[in-house]
């Protein structure tokens, strides 16, 4: 068995120019793009959460600690990115330096990334859609807004978000993108918003005690509001639609991480500044803040934003999971047939449809509490993996051409890896079981299927064949 045969990164380049999918996006649309899927229910909903039970306002510290470890492994995707422009992210780049096996697990968590991600994400939409048509008289209903868990039978709203922007995206990223770019504009003014009105309100004895939890409870923040900063990743995926994506990528990851954390911080920092931190428990801790000072339109202004916010992220995550599954697909680790790209609008619709399904039924159907833990484990791992695999390149393949190099990269991954497993180890203990048990559900789709369908190991098996061939014919 060879499970660490590594995929040749000049033939990677070749399949991604000739993918068959338009080349669309440009250094903006990615930094949008990040934006759009990072800003959401982390900031909109997790803050206040962490701040009451586990950080206080040093909540802010938790924000700084989260966005380094995004830094950190973010310059370690930018320098991947640049030298393997092709769908897949972290998948794709472990395929390149760490092997097969490794590279599967990897794109294995990330596929639990974005679907338990998205579901949460889809969720959150549901709770502050359902919270705005109550608030304007109109009641759509228990049983049809909740899951059964939490006394209701389906959650329809959230599934009818997930099913109409999959349809988006199938239409096209051109498409999908403008829709974002809008959105994250709405999003960006729902936050200044809030940052113009609550800003003057600030009381300083609010942040006093500064950190009731210790350090420790600032780590548990930080675990928690990582959540927030998931998505930035997304941009990775679109390697195969950018204009140029060695120049565009490492500009549109690190750029939309730079602006998310700088916003998150001021954001933590008015929103405990305003508001006593044990107070700040509630579904919508922003718009809470608002009415707490008086604020009622406001209020309401920033609680549309947010909603428009959340749909980014959701869009930005169905993207990313299909794009995700689709590089899986073509390297035959999953059934090829579902990686077929749509002849009209060029996008791989067969895997949008299947996220798509997968994303609406666990949101449809399951509480969000259980299934949001995940998503911080499956992204920490990916990164992990990529830090080091990033590291392992420079060291076996130091002549490829990178067009952005990670600076001090042997400084800069091992602490990626060190920061993130950190925040792991924050993490509770059920969501490991829940971590491992996936891992091991990968390894027998691994080798139940997708070792002897690997296109790579496939291909090399023909090869030897030749070679063997060879060296028996008679010498004339
Ligand atoms: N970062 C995304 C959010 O906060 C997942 O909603």
């Amino acid at each position: 068995m060879n499970l660490f045969r590594t995929k040749s990164i000049a033939e990677m380049r070749k399949t991604a120019e000739h993918s068959g999918m338009a080349k669309t996006l440009g250094a903006l649309d990615l930094i949008l793009l990040g934006i759009g899927c990072v800003i959401g229910t982390g900031i909109f909903v997790l803050t206040g959460v962490a701040a009451a039970k586990y950080a206080g306002p040093a909540v802010t510290v938790s924000f700084i600690l989260s966005g380094l470890a995004c830094a950190l492994a973010g310059l370690a995707y930018a320098e991947f990115a640049s030298i393997v422009p092709a769908s897949g992210s972290a998948y794709t780049y472990t395929y390149a330096s760490l092997g097969e096996f490794i590279a599967f697990i990897v794109g294995w968590n990330l596929i639990l990334e974005y679907t338990v991600t998205a579901s949460a994400v889809a969720s959150g939409w549901s709770g502050y859609v359902t919270g705005l048509l109550l608030s304007a008289g109109i009641d759509p209903g228990h049983a049809l807004t909740h899951v059964p868990a939490d006394g209701g039978i389906i959650n329809l709203p959230a599934i009818f978000i997930t099913l109409l922007l999959s349809v988006f995206l199938i239409r096209g990223t051109q498409e999908s993108s403008k829709l974002n770019r809008i959105l994250v504009f709405v999003k960006l003014a729902a936050v200044f918003i809030f940052l113009l009105l609550a800003g003057p309100h600030v009381d300083t004895a609010n942040w006093e005690p500064f950190m009731p939890f210790g350090i420790s409870g600032i780590a548990a923040g930080a675990a928690i509001v990582f959540f927030a900063y998931i998505g930035f990743d997304a941009v990775a995926t679109t390697a195969e639609e950018c204009k140029n994506p060695a120049k565009d990528l490492p500009v549109g990851i690190i750029g939309s991480l730079v602006i998310c954390t700088a916003l998150y911080v001021v954001v933590a920092g008015v929103l405990t500044g305003v508001v006593p931190y044990t107070e700040l428990n509630s579904p919508e801790p922003v718009a809470f803040a608002l009415r707490y000072i008086g604020y009622n339109l406001g209020s309401a202004l920033v609680g549309v934003g947010a909603i428009a916010g959340i749909t980014t992220v959701l869009l930005v995550l169905l993207y990313g999971q299909a794009r995700i599954f689709f590089a899986m697909s073509r390297d035959g680790m999953v059934p090829a047939n579902v990686c077929k790209i749509h002849k009209r609008y060029h996008t791989p619709y067969i895997v949008t449809v299947l996220g798509a399904i997968f994303v609406s039924g666990i949101a449809g159907l399951a509480p969000i509490g259980l299934i949001a833990e995940m998503a911080n484990i499956g992204t920490l791992s990916a990164f992990t993996v990529a830090a080091i695999g990033v590291l392992v390149l420079r060291f076996t393949k130091p002549e490829l051409p990178r067009r952005f190099r990670c600076p001090a990269v042997w400084l800069i991954a091992p602490a990626a890896v060190l920061v993130c497993g950190y925040l792991m180890a924050n993490l509770p203990f059920d969501t490991w079981i829940r971590f491992i048990v996936w891992c091991v559900i990968g390894c027998l789709v691994y080798f139940g299927y997708s070792y002897q369908h690997s296109r790579l190991g496939r291909y090399q098996k023909r090869m030897r064949r030749i070679e063997r061939h060879k060296h028996e014919e008679p010498e004339e």
